[in-house]
């Protein structure tokens, strides 16, 4: 495995690579990015792991600063996974000088759920997203579901600009307990730890009832959020929406998605699940 912290260098790389696919992560890697590498080798000759902690996603006040940065334990990982190349540039190869061009998603996909909360997120998502494609020119690209919005809002992006790349999708990998795994799981405590698995119970339940015939969407999803607030999480939303475009459905719709965000103690969860 190659790691590689100037473009210069991983272009260099890419140009022999054949078919590459690429897994852009933040680093502090756990069993859903390694599942996202693995499957990316059943899809192309090499695989390029990214590890960039972007700070244009991060608002002032956000966890930019204590984002877990476990650069040697997810090498050893990432080499166990068969990722040929590792681009891990610093933050002056990446922004030299301020970012003054960006990728502004329409507010429709990146004003709402997730970036309601956290507005200028998915522009610095889609930025650094942009900036990764043209430096590792993948075939194909994998991304969680785990991050369902961010999903979307990158295959838009693709879609949009005719990119020649395929976006994948790859499935939450969750704990025994239910927990979707993520690098924020670390911030929480031992009890707030115990409590977690309470998130994806509550959208599980939502889920079951829309499967048995439950059409009342509103009630449902004000019930889940009241249910959170009594166990003590401060729950951002819990939404029905539809899984293409995350828009509102009608009571008629199917191919629909619930989406949580919530904080427990100082650490914001999300997950979702498809319907
Ligand atoms: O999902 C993440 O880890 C990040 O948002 C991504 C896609 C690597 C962009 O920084």
């Amino acid at each position: 495995m190659l790691i590689h912290d100037t473009i210069a260098s991983l272009r260099a790389a890419r140009a022999k690579a054949g078919r590459v696919a690429l897994v852009p992560t933040m680093g502090n890697l756990h069993e859903g990015h390694i599942a996202l590498m693995t499957q990316a080798r059943g899809h192309a000759d090499q695989v390029i792991a990214t590890i960039f902690v972007n700070r244009l996603q991060f608002r002032p006040g956000e966890d930019f600063e204590k984002y877990p940065r476990t650069f040697e334990a997810d090498c050893q990982r990432m080499e166990a996974a068969g990722v040929e190349h590792v681009f891990a540039p610093l933050e002056s190869e990446m922004y030299p000088q301020p970012q003054t061009y960006h990728v502004e998603p329409p507010p429709e996909q990146a004003g709402i759920l997730d970036g309601e909360f956290r507005p200028g997120h998915f522009r610095g998502v889609a930025t650094v997203v942009m900036k990764l494609f043209q430096i590792a020119q993948p075939d194909v690209a994998l991304f969680g579901k785990k991050d369902y919005q961010q999903l979307m809002v990158i295959r838009n992006m693709v879609s949009d600009f005719n990119l020649p790349i395929e976006i994948i999708g790859g499935e939450t990998v969750r704990a025994s307990d239910g927990l979707a795994l993520s690098s924020r799981n670390g911030y929480l405590t031992d009890a707030e730890r115990a409590e977690a698995p309470a998130l994806y119970r509550e959208i599980s339940g939502l889920a079951a009832a829309v499967l048995t015939g439950d059409r009342n969407f509103s009630r449902l999803e004000a019930m889940a959020m009241e249910n959170l607030k009594l166990r003590g999480w401060f729950p951002d939303y819990v939404a029905l929406r539809k899984k293409a475009d995350l828009q509102s459905p009608s009571a008629q719709d199917s191919g629909l998605v619930v989406l949580a965000a919530a904080r427990l103690g100082s650490t914001r969860l999300i997950d979702n699940l498809e319907i």
